[in-house]
This record gives C-alpha cells, structure tokens and sequence, in this order.
C-alpha cells in the first residue's frame, strides 16, 4: 500500500513537473518571439535613390536627376523625350534602340545613363543637319529602305556606324554587320542597297 502511494505521488508528481516545462517553453518562446519583432526592422517602402546625370545629347547638355540604374533608352526616351529611338525587345536582340556614343553603335537598351556622362551621344534627331538628312538618312528614302519604319532609327544609327568602322565592303558583309539589327517588315534587300550607296558614292557619312 505504501508502495503503491508512492507510485502515484511520484505520477503526480511527474505530471505536475511536465505541466511546468511545457509552460516554461511556452513562455520562454513567447518571449523570444517578441525580441524578435522588437528587433527585427520594419520592412520600409523603399525610396528610390536618385543620382545627378548630365548627358550631351545631339549637342545638348542634358541634366537629370534618375537613378543609377536607368539604361540609357530610357534616359533618351523617358526623360529627355527623345523617342526617335525605339524601344523594342528591351534586351539587346532586335537593334531598334541603336545610338552612337563617340561615333560607335550601341544598343541603348543594354548601358546605363550614368556610363555615358563624357560621352557624346548621337541619336537619329541629331544625323540631320537642319533641313538637310544625313547622307545614310537620304540613301533610305531614296531606296525606300522602310515599310512601317519601326526599326528605321536603329536601322539609319547602326548603319552610320558601320561606315565609321570602315569593314564593309561588299553586300554579304553589309548584310551580316547589320545583322543586329532586325526588321520586321523584311525591308533588307533595300536597306542593304541603301548601305552599300553611301559606301560607294564615299559621301562623309560619319558623325
Ligand atoms: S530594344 Fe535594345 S536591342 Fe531591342
Ligand atoms: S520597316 Fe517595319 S520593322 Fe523594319
């Protein structure tokens, strides 16, 4: 009888013991939890940190207040409003961006603003001078190199930078120098032709 008293105070008691533990857990990571939102900082909406950019545009100083990771169409087309040059893929595959920086062809879409502050920076507003087309802007016309003239910026820009180059030299290269720059409207036999008029009649198209 004594015996089995004992068993079942020792029981009890043993309940009673886990009863305490698993409040004292309890409790225990009650409190850690609350630590943890004290500490933990709140998620903030996050402001945009702009930079001071100034881009020499056809000419132009340009100041803009944009964030480091604006690309440079953006900056042409967003904030200085020079939408000439197209945006099409938006990933370096379809040319319609193409601008020159120091006379070389780029896709716009691929760089940001801020790489190209000493730079000076041609779009297709700035080939023309006055009321007379670039040289590359007249060859288009006149061979009718367009039909919808969506990528006919990118088109004009990355021909232009092609002379500069200086490596055509015959209508298969023409071909697969501009082969950056896609058209939708299969206008490549007449651009290539427009290409090769500028090439052959030696006319300054550089910029
Ligand atoms: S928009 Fe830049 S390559 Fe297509
Ligand atoms: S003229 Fe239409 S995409 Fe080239």
């Amino acid at each position: 009888m004594k015996f089995v008293l004992k068993r079942r105070k020792l029981g009890q008691l043993m309940i009673v013991s886990t009863v305490v533990a698993t409040i004292s857990n309890f409790v225990k990571k009650a409190v850690a939890q609350t630590q943890v939102q004290k500490t933990t900082p709140m998620l903030k909406t996050s402001t945009p940190q702009t930079t001071k950019v100034t881009l020499r545009v056809n000419g132009t100083a340009h100041n803009l207040q944009i964030e480091p990771r604006v690309t440079l169409l953006d900056a042409l087309r967003e904030y200085i409003g020079l939408i000439g040059t197209k945006k099409g893929c938006d990933h370096g595959q379809c040319g319609a961006c193409t601008v020159l920086v120091d006379g070389q062809r780029i896709n716009s879409c691929l760089t940001f603003a801020i790489m190209h502050t000493d730079a000076k920076i041609t779009t297709i507003e700035g080939l023309a001078q006055g009321d007379n087309l670039h040289p590359m802007q007249a060859a288009f016309v006149a061979r009718d190199a367009f039909q919808c003239g969506y990528c006919t910026p990118g088109q004009i820009c990355s021909a232009v930078g092609l002379v500069n180059e200086g490596h055509a030299k015959s209508d298969a290269e023409i071909r697969e120098l501009m082969s950056g720059n896609i058209c939708r409207c299969g206008a490549y036999p007449n651009i290539v032709t427009a290409v090769r008029d500028v090439l052959e009649g030696k006319k300054d198209a550089a910029v």
